[in-house]
């Protein structure tokens, strides 16, 4: 069945590969038509024009006149006597692929492309045929997909050690990342990054992970990139703690104040801070001798304006720390 249906898609491109020549022999007059010179790039799932632009003069003649698209041997667009002829596309383009019938006197063949995926990646070859002339000219297309905004995890080990994990789902190609400590010191090389490809829409999920031992006061910033889309996720994680910490339990009680830039990693460190602070309150009431963490939540009352953050962020508590928190 496939192997028919290409069979027969190989034809027709045959035909009309035949059809461009014949029109184009008659013609010995300058026919230049003119695509993009550099590639082009789509955003996944989004619309993405590929330009084509063929030489009229005085009248244009409908009927006369054949455009083809084609990635590779696919025939993504095709019309002829006067109106576009779906029933020759192939079967991945159908339904999202049309030219703008009102500009086309002006001589514009350009292709407007929906939905893309990372498969319509591909030479595009534009060919046009007129009663002046014919020609094709090809260029590249690359999809990209940006990564979404990273979620940002902390947790707090049993041997005083933090983790900081932050990962984003559904981006390409696979991104650069980079840690710093201070602002200044790379620590890449100490973080653990792992890259998760989906099979079905081919999209990148990445999580980076950075061990730090105790909390200390550090301000971390993580930094992400996709160059193809000239993406840049900027991100500053700012850890404070009271006290340098002897003793483990003072230690992971210690960690009182984040502050961190962008919307979705605030949510999350607030209720982080919110979740200790509750935490801490049912510990208390178990163990009311621990005056070093009555001390501490103290503190947080204080520094973080807990209550503005809970009001905030009360509902997207459960949202972000979700399963993982
Ligand atoms: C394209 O749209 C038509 C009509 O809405 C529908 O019958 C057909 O299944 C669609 N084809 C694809 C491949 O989505
Ligand atoms: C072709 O037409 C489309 C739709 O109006 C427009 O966006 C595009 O700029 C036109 N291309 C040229 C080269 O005029
Ligand atoms: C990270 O490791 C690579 C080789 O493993 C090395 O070339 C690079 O200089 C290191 N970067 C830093 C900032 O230490
Ligand atoms: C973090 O680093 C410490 C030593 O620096 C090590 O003992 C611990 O296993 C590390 N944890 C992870 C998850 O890598
Ligand atoms: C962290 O900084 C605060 C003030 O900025 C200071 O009071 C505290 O002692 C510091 N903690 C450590 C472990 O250096």
């Amino acid at each position: 069945m496939r192997v028919h249906a290409r069979r027969e898609s190989t034809l027709t491109l045959a035909l009309l590969n035949l059809f461009l020549l014949l029109h184009g022999v008659s013609s010995y007059t300058e026919f230049e038509i003119s695509v993009p010179t550099h590639v082009q790039m789509g955003v996944y799932g989004e619309t993405v024009h590929l330009s084509c632009v063929f030489p009229v003069s005085g009248s244009w003649d409908a009927d006369s006149t054949v455009i083809t698209w084609q990635r590779n041997l696919e025939v993504v667009h095709s019309f002829f006597y006067g109106r576009d002829q779906p029933q020759y596309q192939s079967q991945r383009y159908a339904n999202r692929t049309s030219l703008f019938h009102q500009e086309m006197k002006k001589g514009n063949a350009s292709l407007r492309l929906d939905r893309t995926t990372l498969e319509d990646t591909g030479d595009y070859t534009c060919s046009v045929s007129t009663r002046l002339g014919s020609q094709r000219k090809s260029f590249p297309l690359k999809v990209a997909a940006f990564y979404p905004e990273p979620r940002l995890q902390i947790s707090v080990l049993s041997d005083g050690h933090m983790e900081v994990l932050v990962t984003s789902e559904g981006g390409f190609p696979s991104p650069s990342l980079q840690w710093l400590m201070g602002n200044a010191r790379d620590v890449t090389n100490h973080t653990h990054t792992q890259l998760s490809k989906d099979h079905h829409t081919g999209l990148y999920s990445v999580n980076s992970k950075l061990n730090l031992s105790g909390t200390i006061n550090s301000s971390i910033t993580f930094i992400m990139k996709n160059p193809d889309l000239d993406q840049t996720i900027r991100r500053n994680i700012d850890l404070f703690s009271e006290n340098g910490g002897s003793d483990q339990r003072s230690q992971r009680a210690g960690l009182i104040g984040l502050s961190v830039v962008g919307v979705t990693l605030l949510a999350v460190i607030i209720a982080l801070i919110i979740l200790r602070h509750r935490m801490m309150k049912k510990e208390k009431s178990r163990n009311p001798s621990e005056t070093n963490i009555e001390s501490s939540e103290a503190s947080i009352n204080e520094k973080s304006s807990r209550d503005k953050a809970e009001s905030v962020t009360e509902s997207l508590i459960k949202k972000d720390l979700g399963p993982g928190g």
